[in-house]
């Protein structure tokens, strides 16, 4: 106990040493923002639970950015569409990079999932795995799947209503699960998807709860504390998280490995890349034969490479998986929550949709540009409530400068779109749900301004999820 009080209060010490030299090297001031107080910072402001309700009143405070600091990490906010192009696209690179929180990464294990992978190789070939997954000209493959998994959602809501959020839960996870791992859930209770729906409730609201900063995070050295020493409790869940998370990962891909040997795997995400790389090492392997001989210097190289893509894909599918099931249940919640307070706005949807489609069939990819009322409560159910209202947490690769404001290294930066998407010069009478706010004729700027999937799927390295959701528009 004596050696993690010492270790802890040697962290403070260090923190405190270096918030003062750097504030006493600079020459332009820190963004404005709630007053802190000494050495802790603003840690009384920082609520676990939906910060980006404070947040968004910082930014109506203080303007378009907003700094706050606990013991020395600063948190910087970004508040307006303008500041967020400027900082996190225009100076995207200063800004790509991801921390390495102890909690989330190191505590709980999550550090390969692509949300956390700092700038570098490894979070380079993610994504170029998940743009062959999900660039333009993998779309409209997905289209029959969603379809007809659309299509059996909506059958199921008929004839039991009453189960709508397991509904929702099978939809969401099954569809992902299907994609990436070419598993399809039978039942309501299947176990891949009742551990995803745990891990992901972990994930989005223990593990990053608050924006993911954990007092841990700020003084590392208090993951060295005792199990038994009070204040421990954070280690004791991180323990019990991360086998979880580890059984999250494991799982569907050793599903999928299993068909895979059996001779039994369908196409999917993780089948189509393994069987594509298992082919392409077998042809070189041909190439160079003297066949009678096998060159163990290379043969070691392709091993090293087979292993690399395996745990790329094994990350990377997760990453996709969880990602994917949180957000699209989010987003289904908030759509019936908004169909249930405004009643009159589903009798106009209705009749759109019988006008458009009729009585005799459900709708398809090719109605969708007859349906803008439809459209218009889809932008408007992502602006009303965004399903991820403060992005996930960047890191400052370096110091910067922005309008007169010192900007310093290791800041986080959270890309607030819930300030954005509540801005009244865009939306006037932001806080209701009016989906006719986005078919009134407007210039193709302010269309695109007014947009909210310019805002609610992050900054610069966005969610790779958007192409999908804007092809599916053309
Ligand atoms: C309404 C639906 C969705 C919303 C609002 C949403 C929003 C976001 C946001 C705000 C980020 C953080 C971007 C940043 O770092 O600034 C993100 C990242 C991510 N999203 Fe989505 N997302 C949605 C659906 C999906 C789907 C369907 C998938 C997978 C098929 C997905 C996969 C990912 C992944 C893998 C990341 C991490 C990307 C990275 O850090 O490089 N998302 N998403």
């Amino acid at each position: 106990m004596a050696a993690a009080t010492f270790a802890a209060l040697a962290a403070l010490l260090a923190a405190l040493f270096l918030w003062f030299r750097s504030s006493s090297k600079r020459t332009v001031s820190l963004p404005p923002g709630p007053k802190p107080i000494p050495v802790l910072g603003n840690i009384r402001q920082l609520t676990p639970k939906e910060l980006w309700i404070p947040a968004t009143q910082w930014a109506k405070e203080y303007g378009p950015v907003t700094y706050l600091h606990v013991v020395g990490q600063g948190l910087v906010f970004v508040n307006t569409p303008e500041a967020a192009s400027d900082l996190l696209e225009k100076r995207g690179p200063n800004y790509a990079d991801k921390p390495q929180l102890v909690m989330v990464c190191d505590l709980c294990g999550c550090k390969n999932m692509v949300a956390f992978t700092p700038y570098g190789d490894q979070s380079r070939r993610q994504r170029r795995l998940m743009h062959r997954a999900l660039g333009p000209q993998s779309i409209p493959n997905y289209h029959p799947l969603i379809e007809s998994e659309t299509h059996s959602f909506i059958r199921r809501l008929l004839v039991d209503s009453s189960k709508w959020i397991a509904h929702t839960r099978r939809y969401a996870g099954g569809l992902t699960l299907y994609v990436m791992y070419g598993y399809e859930p039978a039942q309501m209770n299947d176990p891949h998807l009742t551990l995803a729906e745990e891990c992901v409730d972990l994930l989005a609201n223990k593990i990053t709860g608050g924006g993911g900063l954990w007092p841990v995070d700020i003084i590392p050295a208090l993951k060295r504390l005792p199990l038994w020493a009070p204040g421990s409790g954070f280690l004791h869940k991180a323990k019990v998280w991360k086998a979880k998370m580890e059984e999250f990962v494991d799982q569907p891909y050793d599903y999928l490995k299993s068909t895979i040997k059996a001779g039994t795997a369908v196409p999917s995400f993780c089948s189509t890349l393994l069987m594509e790389e298992e082919r392409e090492r077998e042809a070189e392997k041909a190439m160079d034969i003297d066949a009678t001989k096998v060159d163990p210097a290379k043969e070691a190289e392709r091993k090293k490479a087979a292993e690399l893509l395996e745990f790329d894909l094994k990350w990377t599918a997760n990453s996709m998986y969880s990602a994917s099931m949180d957000t699209t249940i989010t987003a289904t919640m908030h759509f019936v929550l908004a169909m249930m307070q405004h009643p009159h706005v589903v009798a106009k949807a209705q009749a759109e949709i019988d006008r458009v489609v009729g009585h005799g069939r459900l709708p398809t990819f090719s109605d969708r540009k007859d349906l803008p009322y439809i459209e218009a409560i889809m932008s408007e159910t992502l602006r009303w409530a965004s399903p991820v209202p403060l992005g996930l947490p960047h890191r400052v690769m370096e110091d910067d400068v922005y309008n007169g404001m010192f900007i310093p290294k290791g800041t986080l930066i959270f890309g607030n779109n819930w300030a954005m998407t509540r801005d009244e010069r865009i939306y006037p009478n932001a806080a209701d749900f009016i989906p006719e706010r986005f078919l009134e004729e407007v210039d193709e700027a302010t269309s695109k301004r007014r947009d909210p999937r310019n805002y609610v799927f992050g900054f610069g390295r966005r969610c790779v999820a958007l192409l999908l959701i804007v092809i599916y528009r053309s």
